[in-house]
């Protein structure tokens, strides 16, 4: 894959690179100017656009947390720079990301954007991030577009497609013989992906999906659809809901007596970060998921113990997602040597660094999407507990990628 298909933008060669050839920093001073605060090297600008409001809000804090966790523990510098963090609120909003997304850019002049987590807002900003070259890392968004046909070598995920944690549930209840499924989501684009992930490994091995409903996002008025659920008896229901969704699904559901009568099953969104808040009703949920707060793994009990010790809350996949993304960038600068105008090095190591993260080895795929084990869990005590693994090395199908 190549850099040099996008780079109308990767050719500001940056201060540091004058340095090197030898270039006098008074005489270059004009040109340095936006690069260098007086008295020291100007900090590298990060744009996070992520939700601090709303039914996402514990998502993009768990993701912030942690990414400020991973440049923490290399002393707040990348690649010999200190660092600020520009954070924007997006409310989860998609009719705003491109405001947001323009005003990190062009006003605050950051060097990279991180985010966002939601699938609309993601589209937004990765149709900016292409068409400027402007280096972004998705921490969680799992529109499929992004890792697919708006796929492009300045923009790279750390989470997942939304395709992929559906795909192995839909195996896992076929293997179980379950027949007859209702699918319920937020009607946009990941409830939507999800759902066709679960689709595309149930259907072939004989499931049938007697209904989908559909709620917009981000309603929590679920009574209708668990009466139509009720009436239909399903053998199981796979939803898509996270966050303040997730809490009030998984409550409504136990309240309206569907709980140990059908089986509810989702992406591990279901039950991350939120099984506190879910209580009794969480108990025993089935999901499936990159991650579980069990992996038995040395960096995982690391990271759990340093994400608690620093912000006092139990980690969850979204500081996972952030972790990485924190450790990516760590790389990617690294390797610039914190020149963030040499992008085609920074691709370059972004692209090929083994991560060290929470959830086990993952590599990056051609498109700049995981390629990463999917676990079965199960709630236990609160806590979301490995099963077994459903799926080894699970990569998006990455459809319409071309580089
Ligand atoms: C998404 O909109 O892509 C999204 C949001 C929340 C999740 C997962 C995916 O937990």
């Amino acid at each position: 894959m190549s850099a040099k298909s996008n780079n109308k933008k990767f050719s500001r060669r940056s201060a540091l690179t004058m340095i090197g050839a030898g270039a006098g920093v008074a005489a270059a001073s004009s040109v340095l100017l936006p690069r260098f605060a007086i008295g020291g090297m100007a900090k590298i600008k990060i744009g996070t656009l992520l939700p601090y409001s709303g039914t996402y809000t514990r998502l993009g804090q768990g993701i912030t947390n942690a990414m400020e966790l991973a440049f923490q523990q290399a002393g707040n510098k990348l690649g010999g720079r200190d660092i600020e963090i520009v954070k924007v609120d997006s409310e989860a909003k998609p009719p705003k990301a491109t405001e947001l997304t323009n005003k990190l850019i062009n006003q605050e002049k950051v060097d990279m954007i991180v985010g966002p987590v939601h699938s609309g807002v993601a589209m937004a900003m990765a149709k900016i991030a292409r068409e400027e070259g402007t280096m972004m890392i998705v921490p969680n968004a799992g529109a499929n577009q992004v890792t697919g046909p708006f796929c492009s070598p300045n923009i790279f995920r750390t989470s997942f497609s939304n395709w992929q944690p559906g795909h192995p549930m839909g195996k896992v209840l076929a293997d179980e013989g379950k027949k007859r499924v209702v699918l319920c989501y937020w009607a946009y684009g990941a409830g939507k992906q999800s759902a066709q992930g679960f689709k595309d490994s149930f259907i072939p091995a004989g499931g049938t999906v007697i209904k989908e409903i559909g709620i917009p996002f981000p309603k929590v008025e679920f009574q209708a659809a668990l009466t139509e659920i009720a009436s239909l008896k399903p053998d199981a229901v796979y939803v898509f809901f996270a966050g303040g969704g997730a809490v009030k699904f998984v409550k409504d559901w136990a309240a309206a007596g569907l709980k140990g009568k059908i089986e509810l099953v989702g992406p591990g969104f279901l039950t991350e970060g939120v099984t506190k808040a879910q209580g009794a009703a969480a108990e025993g949920i089935r999901t499936t998921l990159h991650y579980a707060d069990t992996l038995d793994i040395p960096t995982n009990r690391s990271f759990r113990a340093a994400y608690k010790n620093a912000f006092g809350k139990d980690a969850d996949v979204y500081a996972v997602q952030g972790y990485d993304a924190g450790l990516l960038i760590r790389a990617g600068l690294e390797a610039a040597g914190g020149d963030t105008g040499a992008k085609a090095a920074m691709i370059k190591a972004m692209e090929t660094t083994a991560i060290d993260s929470p959830r086990g080895q993952w590599t990056m795929s051609s498109a700049h999407n995981p390629v990463q084990n999917f676990y079965l869990r199960q709630v236990k005590n609160g806590v979301n507990e490995v099963v077994r693994l459903a799926m080894e090395n699970l990569s998006d199908p990455a459809k319409g990628c071309r580089m």
